[in-house]
């Protein structure tokens, strides 16, 4: 059905037309031990989890709502790493197989033309220092128009089709996310981050710019220079080593 092209990953798949939230969903199927690689997909998510407990608006049909599940047996402080590697498939994807052009806001969420069109939700369980498995959920905005959105989000979000103007078969689509995923963490796992952070940083929303990032205390305004091994942003603010910044909102526009 889903004519896949992937050596394992999606080999175990849960598709279901009606879910609260495919994230639930795989934790639950995780912790019964389901292998590494695999899929679980939602036509429609009742109840979709965004990041900071928002919620994440997943009507029918209209775009990727999928979590997956990984067992990379690396240390916890590395998998930051995978969700970096994760914005970079999509990034890859949406760059290959549709007319949009998108990029990566630190630390992963994927702006077509400046608003929001994906964003990723990484949730771990480890065990003493390793990883016992990581939940990689992937929401995709690809067919929604203008209209489709809360007012509020209006200016803040979008879809692949409100960029382009095109229609995108979301099946064809999560084929190819699932081959390139795939790829990515073999390649990930066989010669570790550094191909990985290359990848996601040709995607780097104003990456070399200044930027202005907000963290819990300060604001810093500095060159955003690249990203880190553990996934920190690199602001240059001197002729210092850049500081490293692990959690925090870069803002539109430092002016
Ligand atoms: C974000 O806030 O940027 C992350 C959004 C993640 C949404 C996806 S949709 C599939 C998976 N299931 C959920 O409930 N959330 C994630």
């Amino acid at each position: 059905f889903w004519g896949l092209k992937t050596q394992w990953l999606g080999k175990n798949m849960t598709h279901k037309k009606v879910m609260d939230s495919t994230q639930s969903a795989a934790h639950q199927e995780a912790l019964h031990g389901a292998p590494n690689g695999t899929v679980v997909i939602a036509d429609e998510q009742t109840w979709g989890k965004g990041r900071m407990d928002r919620q994440w608006h997943s009507a029918s049909h209209q775009g990727i709502w999928m979590s997956v599940i990984l067992r990379p047996g690396i240390p916890p402080v590395h998998a930051p790493q995978l969700t970096l590697m994760t914005a970079a498939a999509i990034a890859d994807v949406l760059a290959s197989y549709t007319d949009a052009e998108p990029s990566i806001k630190w630390p992963n969420d994927i702006l077509i033309n400046h608003k929001k069109a994906a964003g990723i939700l990484t949730e771990m369980q480890a065990e003493e220092d390793r990883v016992q498995y990581v939940v990689i959920g992937i929401g995709v905005n690809v067919n929604h128009t203008q209209g489709d959105f809360p007012a509020e989000l209006n200016e803040k979000a979008t879809s692949i089709k409100r960029e382009t103007g095109d229609h995108y078969q979301v099946k064809g689509l999560i084929q190819h996310m699932l081959l390139r995923l795939e790829q990515l963490y073999d390649t990930f796992m066989q010669s570790g981050f550094q191909p990985i952070r290359a990848k996601w940083e040709s995607y780097g929303y104003r990456l070399g710019e200044t930027i202005r990032i907000r963290t819990a205390r300060n604001v810093w305004t500095a060159v955003f220079s690249g990203i880190a091994d553990d996934g920190a942003l690199l602001a240059q603010m001197d002729d210092n080593e850049p500081k490293k910044i692990y959690s925090g909102e870069m803002e539109w526009f430092p002016d």
